[in-house]
């Protein structure tokens, strides 16, 4: 996909290939991307630096762009390790140019940096900045996705640099005809708490001619691309259903829940429902935690285990709690051999989540999945539909 912005906005960023996990917890199939950015103008912005591993690149980026010249300023929109933490070297190597941030994030760069020693200029919401041809207008995005987050929008040249929303995992170039799927996972597990917050920055952004989104992960977004990508966030962000349809995340041991969930999403289907389904003991939780918040309804079946909720589960339902998952219908499927208890576990784990439906029916299976427990799925599914 095109880097190019436009003459004045150089893409200086980097692919890392090699990294499997984003976060040490974020499964990578396709890598990720750091991306920054030089403004050439009277004055020579550079927008962030990337992750240390790809330091020794970045730097020739850098060099190459600048084609001799030394850089006045570089902004520093987010101080997350992924893209602060070649500032170090940076420093070291243009002692002068200075450092534009906000006043939160200058008081957390010490933790990063405890010598970095640069002259700084705090810019606060609103304020602009002239390069020359350029004026750069700063905004806040508080917890978009740390407290100390700053956009940024380039009035004349109407680029909005985005700090990670509108990120993706992935390599540049990853899956270029759908920018949503990876884009989706990226923003419920690292902004998904936020919605609020991502709210304010949408109003913010509806105010300004934004035609290309210069984002810090993943590709620059313009055109049809753009306009999805704003109308998509619009809905993640406030919680509402993308796709009208179950999900069914399951938990299995010897597969025998995993034969009820599949008979129920078999029903289901039958019954006209668009259904989604996964294995959280084998498949991706993270992408499971998207597909929650992408369906209007999920069920979640599990073993009972050691008197209690099956570990798999509890966790699930823990990343769907601190990701503030909310305004859906909840459904429970239970298996247990001699003292079921998942399900009454589970609807209770529920009870501090934010409006949540919980549908009354409960399917108990008991060991093997069985002729005559069809009729319970049977039943969970005609309250579902
Ligand atoms: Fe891409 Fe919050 O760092």
């Amino acid at each position: 996909m095109d880097k190019t912005i436009n003459q004045d906005i150089i893409y200086i960023g980097c692919d890392d290939k090699d990294i499997t996990q984003f976060e040490g917890q974020y499964v990578l199939e396709d890598g990720m991307c750091y991306n920054s950015y030089v403004i050439l103008d009277e004055k020579i912005a550079i927008m962030d630096t990337v992750d240390k591993a790809k330091k020794q690149e970045w730097l020739q980026n850098l060099d190459k762009a600048l084609n001799g010249k030394k850089p006045d300023y570089i902004v520093v929109q987010h101080v997350e390790p992924d893209h602060s933490s070649v500032l170090g070297e940076f420093v070291s190597k243009y002692p002068e140019t200075k450092i534009v941030t906000s006043a939160a994030a200058q008081k957390m760069l010490p933790l990063y940096f405890p010598d970095l020693k640069a002259e700084f200029v705090t810019v606060k919401e609103g304020d602009k900045f002239s390069l020359g041809n350029n004026t750069l207008q700063f905004f806040a995005a508080p917890m978009v996705h740390w407290p100390e987050v700053i956009v940024t929008y380039a009035i004349e040249k109407k680029v909005l640099f985005s700090a990670d929303g509108f990120g993706k995992f992935g390599v540049y170039d990853s899956e270029p005809d759908d920018w949503s799927c990876e884009a989706r996972r990226y923003y419920f597990n690292i902004c998904g708490k936020y919605g609020a917050q991502v709210q304010n920055l949408l109003k913010k952004a509806a105010t300004l001619d934004i035609q290309i989104i210069c984002p810090l992960h993943g590709p620059i977004l313009r055109g049809e691309m753009l306009s999805n990508a704003i109308r998509l966030y619009d809905i993640w962000s406030k919680y509402e259903v993308e796709t009208q349809g179950v999900f069914i995340a399951y938990c299995t041991m010897h597969s025998n829940t995993g034969k009820a969930a599949e008979y129920l999403k078999d029903v289901l289907v039958k019954g006209g429902k668009k259904v989604a389904i996964a294995n959280l003991c084998e498949e991706d939780w993270a992408e499971a935690l998207e597909d929650a918040f992408r369906h209007d309804t999920l069920v979640l079946a599990s073993p009972t285990y050691d008197g209690g909720l099956f570990p798999k589960m509890v966790d699930f339902i823990h990343h769907l709690k601190i990701k503030n998952f909310q305004k859906r219908k909840v459904a429970f499927i239970e298996n247990g051999s001699w003292a079921p208890q998942a399900a009454r576990i589970m609807k209770e784990s529920f009870k501090d989540f934010k409006d949540i439906e919980i549908v009354e029916t409960q399917a108990t299976i008991k060991g093997a999945f069985k002729e005559a427990d069809k009729q319970t799925i049977e039943t969970l599914a005609k309250e579902i539909l």
